[in-house]
């Protein structure tokens, strides 16, 4: 057989405590070698049909439609802005950290007008804020939260805002890429219109798609535009009519990733919810009670804290890139730098999905008590495991 140049492929496997991707189960990798066969076709539409009913669990509605978009977690929040906004509509965007202005840019790329009602980075935005900015406006289209602020480790409440979106007859838009089974999320209930999350994050699913639900009110809204959305790819309604009861064609969908997506799916509610979300948060203490052990500062709002996503400040004098770079080099572990104002600032710890165990919150610490002393911070040998051993033997 002739020889490439080109090499196979080597990557060794990490454990992925970032920001994500993160550590996909092995069931998930298993469902990805099922076979390939047309998307329209009899054996492959309950995958579809399942992938939907799940959603429907997770996001916890009855009301909306739940579909996995061909896209990043970026586009999943994208398709929401593109499918719902045109020339002349007003959005209130809730600004405060790095995704939050990413949700702004993608309404202003729509050519509305948009609020961004600013909040500080590392605190949730009191929905005051979003008041007093509806009272200055006549007629808002669209207010746009992040639930799960991935650059702040902060959780944003969403109860009082979606009141607000209800009683000022606006549609509720959320991007839950970082919350979505590992948080609570209430669709019905809170009154969202369109929520979209990424399969790499809570999910433990690989990159590449985006679980979505589109509620009654905010497909009425995409049906009743003036001028159809400036995105075909992206355009919700038309998505929806593979996603529906007539599954008719819009793409070729990616089904190794749907396999995975609903095998993902399956081992979220074997699990249960309410369990997986205690899970993150028993996790996310130890995580926690360690890091302080160490001298550490986790910089997020105590009372809005995710336990998907904690931020801890930079000793003075530590070379940030170095402490990450031993930790992948010798300890096959990735974290995450910060991003926006954060950058240079903090280091961004993931426990989501797969990856939140009692071990790697041990293993981790265990990591950072011997590689911080070599950077010049000393810290008190042993504290840190004492500390997360004593948090998880009382959550
Ligand atoms: C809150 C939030 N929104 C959006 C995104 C973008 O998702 P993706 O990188 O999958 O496009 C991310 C990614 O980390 C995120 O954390």
């Amino acid at each position: 057989m002739p020889q490439t140049k080109f090499g196979e492929i080597n990557i060794p496997s990490r454990l992925l405590t970032s920001t994500g991707p993160v550590n996909v189960h092995p069931r998930v990798y298993k469902a990805m070698m099922t076979p390939v066969i047309g998307y329209g076709e009899a054996p492959f539409l309950p995958v579809i049909d399942g992938i939907s009913s799940m959603l429907s669990e997770v996001f916890k509605t009855k009301e909306s439609l739940c579909m996995a978009l061909s896209a990043t977690g970026s586009a999943g929040v994208e398709a929401g802005m593109i499918s719902l906004l045109e020339e002349g509509d007003t959005a209130i965007i809730g600004s405060y950290g790095f995704f939050c202005q990413r949700m702004a840019e993608m309404a202003r790329r729509q050519g509305a007008t948009v609020i961004e009602v600013k909040g500080e980075w590392g605190k949730a935005l009191p929905p005051e804020a979003i008041s007093e900015e509806l009272k200055k406006h006549r007629s808002v289209k669209l207010i746009g939260m992040v639930h799960a602020e991935t650059s702040t480790g902060i959780k944003q409440p969403l109860d009082q805002i979606a009141k607000l979106a209800i009683e000022h007859d606006a549609l509720f838009v959320v991007d839950a890429v970082t919350s979505l089974s590992g948080s609570n999320i209430e669709v019905d209930n809170w009154g969202i219109d369109y929520i979209s999350s990424g399969s790499q994050k809570c999910l433990s699913v690989p990159p590449g798609l985006a679980p979505c639900a589109v509620s009654p009110k905010a497909m009425a809204a995409i049906k009743s535009r003036n001028q159809p959305p400036r995105s075909w790819y992206l355009d919700l309604e038309l998505i929806s009519n593979y996603w529906g009861k007539d599954h008719v064609y819009h793409h070729t969908v990616p089904m190794s990733m749907l396999y995975a997506l609903y095998e993902g799916l399956r081992l979220v509610l074997e699990e249960g919810m309410e369990e997986r979300i205690a899970r993150h948060e028993r996790n996310a203490a130890a995580l926690r009670a360690g890091l302080e052990a160490l001298g550490l500062r986790v910089i997020s709002d105590e009372n809005h804290r995710l336990p998907q996503i904690t931020p801890v400040e930079i000793p003075v004098g530590i070379d940030e890139a170095a402490v990450r770079g031993i930790l992948t080099d010798e300890y096959k572990t990735e974290i995450s730098r910060g991003l926006g104002e954060f950058a240079g600032k903090i280091w961004r710890i993931g426990l989501m999905g797969e990856t939140s165990n009692a071990g790697n919150v041990m293993f981790l610490l265990n990591a950072l008590e011997r590689i911080l002393p070599k950077q010049g911070y000393e810290v008190p040998l042993g504290a840190a495991a004492a500390a997360a051993s004593k948090t998880l033997s009382t959550a």
